[in-house]
């Protein structure tokens, strides 16, 4: 796995905010930079698509405001912070996008980049689950991103599970690549930096490692030019899934 294709994109995205982009971008960044021999291959890039002066993701990625890398678990494998994300980057690593709640910037970045996986977050509650699978199928049916570019991870984490969710989560499945059910915990609250090699809870690590095999896989499909479908460059629609404000 830590021989993804160079150049590759991955974007963190979601229709609201406070869904946990930030903090799944930045478990997966070092969870690639931790897995073995991780050392020896380019570090990941990591970003947010449209940094603010106020954002507090390089507080939340543990990187000291000096620094612009996180040296990562004992393999040694590097996180770099990258200020221009969505730019052709020197060095072709693969590269994290934490992108803006909404899915117009990640339509730019699916656009530019078409071997881009889009991992695509939602609240595990029934009405967020809905808005999410409208998202896939405008993504799919309107502007043409194949199936196999869309991962969705429920984080249950950031809101109340409402009966029905459960199957509600499950059928998202026809629609995208795979569903991943990401768990709350403690190790995740606000104000801490993220944990990382061993220090990252088992139950986490589980399902981040399966989501980055999936991911992994999808990069392999896309770049080898299997994916049937490419973006177009258009980024608003009529029928674009309403966008809910910050919660
Ligand atoms: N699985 C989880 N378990 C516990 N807390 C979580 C989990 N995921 C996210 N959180 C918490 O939810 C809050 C929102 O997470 P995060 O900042 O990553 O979301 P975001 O989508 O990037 O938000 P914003 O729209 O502000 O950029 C944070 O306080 C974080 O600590
Ligand atoms: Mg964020």
């Amino acid at each position: 796995m830590a021989h993804w294709p160079a150049d590759q994109v991955v974007a963190v995205c979601s229709l609201a905010g406070g869904v946990g982009r930030t903090t799944l971008a930045g478990l997966f960044a070092l969870t690639l930079a931790g897995l073995p021999y991780a050392q020896l291959h380019r570090p990941i890039a990591l970003g947010e698509l449209d940094p603010s002066p106020l954002s507090r993701s390089r507080t939340r990625w543990g990187v000291p405001p000096d620094l612009d890398h996180i040296a990562v678990t004992p393999v040694g494998g590097r996180v770099r912070i990258l200020a221009d994300i969505g730019a052709p980057a020197d060095g072709r690593p693969v590269r994290i996008i934490d992108s803006p709640a909404g899915l117009a910037k990640t339509l730019q970045v699916a656009a530019t980049y078409p071997a881009s996986s889009i991992v695509l977050l939602s609240r595990p509650d029934r009405a967020s689950l809905a808005d999410t699978a409208a998202a896939l199928i405008w993504l799919q049916d309107v502007q043409r991103v194949g199936r196999d570019r869309l991962t969705v991870v429920v984080n249950h984490g950031v809101g109340p599970v409402d009966p029905g969710s459960k199957a509600a989560a499950t059928a998202l499945g026809i629609r995208c690549r795979s569903v991943h059910r990401f768990p709350a915990h403690t190790a995740l609250k606000p104000g801490t930096p993220l944990p990382s090699g061993r220090q990252t809870p088992r139950a986490l690590h589980r399902v981040l490692i399966r989501l980055c095999a999936d991911v992994y896989n999808s990069t392999v499909c896309n770049s080898a030019g299997y994916s049937s479908t490419r973006p177009t460059a258009s980024t608003s629609s009529p029928t674009l899934p309403e966008e809910h404000s910050h919660a």
